[in-house]
């Protein structure tokens, strides 16, 4: 699953780390792919040493399964992004080889060891993003409950179009995740109902209320189901978790 929106700041890695952490707490065992040369879920995640973590593999044919780490929270694993990946990506090519990198990376991986592989994106639809969209089989669009994030839906939806025309078929949106909505204010209440109304079921029954915790949580290097495991952060995506749950008859 790639989590991707082009617009900056839209919850991202917030849903990364979250509903990673609130997925292994539900015994799923989960690799987080730090695909962003930001390195933030790296290093939300707690990683002090990431080395040139995924960047590897566009440089050196590392396997991704050496380059798995540990975290300290329950099932979840991962794969840290680090600097180097920005100059990575500035050399890399728009080439099939080059595209198809993570794609044949994950393929590699052993069968059986995860439930999940969730990749955190950069806010560009560089070849990062690309690759990952090329690897993954879904993607769940994070949106700030404000009206300017609605025209940024489209965009990626027409990036996930294109991508699936040329060089991934089985490549679906399953999600849309309303995100800081604030409940008390109408302006968000009616971002909400016109996400709903546009996309129907693709919007998640969950909405993510904005909570100071949240933002709080990566300072402390914890998911917010360890920071503080009841708040609203930590019910908002341990619902999302129980969602993604519910779904998984339905899925590949
Ligand atoms: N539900 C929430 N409540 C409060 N603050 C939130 C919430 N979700 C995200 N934030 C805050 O909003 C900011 C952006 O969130 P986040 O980093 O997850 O976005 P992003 O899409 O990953 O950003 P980027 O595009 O830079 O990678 C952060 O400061 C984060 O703490
Ligand atoms: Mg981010």
């Amino acid at each position: 699953m790639a989590v991707i929106n082009q617009k900056g700041g839209s919850g991202k890695t917030t849903t990364c780390v979250n509903l990673s952490a609130a997925l292994g707490e539900r015994g799923r065992r989960v690799l987080v792919i730090d695909m962003d040369p930001q390195a933030s879920a790296t290093s939300w995640y707690n990683i002090k040493d990431p080395g040139r973590g995924v960047t590897e593999i566009f440089i050196s044919d590392q396997p991704l399964l050496e380059l798995v780490r540990a975290t300290e929270v329950m099932g979840v694993t991962i794969v840290p992004a680090s600097a180097w990946l920005s100059g990575a990506e500035k050399a890399l090519r728009w080439e099939s080889e080059a595209l198809l990198r993570f794609r044949n990376s994950v393929k590699a991986l052993p069968a059986g060891q995860w439930d999940y592989l969730i990749v955190d994106c950069a806010p560009t639809l560089g070849i990062l993003t690309a690759n990952a969209l090329i690897a993954v089989q879904e993607v769940l669009i994070p949106v700030e409950a404000h009206h300017l994030a609605l025209p940024g839906v489209d965009r990626v939806i027409a990036s996930v179009d294109t991508l699936r025309a040329n060089l991934n078929p089985q490549l679906e949106i399953t999600l849309i995740l309303p995100c800081r909505v604030d409940p008390r204010t109408r302006h968000c209440r009616e971002v909400v109902r016109e996400l709903r109304s546009r996309f129907g079921n693709l919007v998640s029954k969950v909405e993510i209320r904005e909570n100071v915790r949240l933002a709080e949580a990566p300072s402390k290097g914890l998911p917010i189901t360890l920071y503080d495991s009841n708040s609203h952060g930590a019910q908002d995506y341990r619902e999302l978790a129980e969602e993604i749950i519910a779904a998984e008859n339905g899925r590949v």
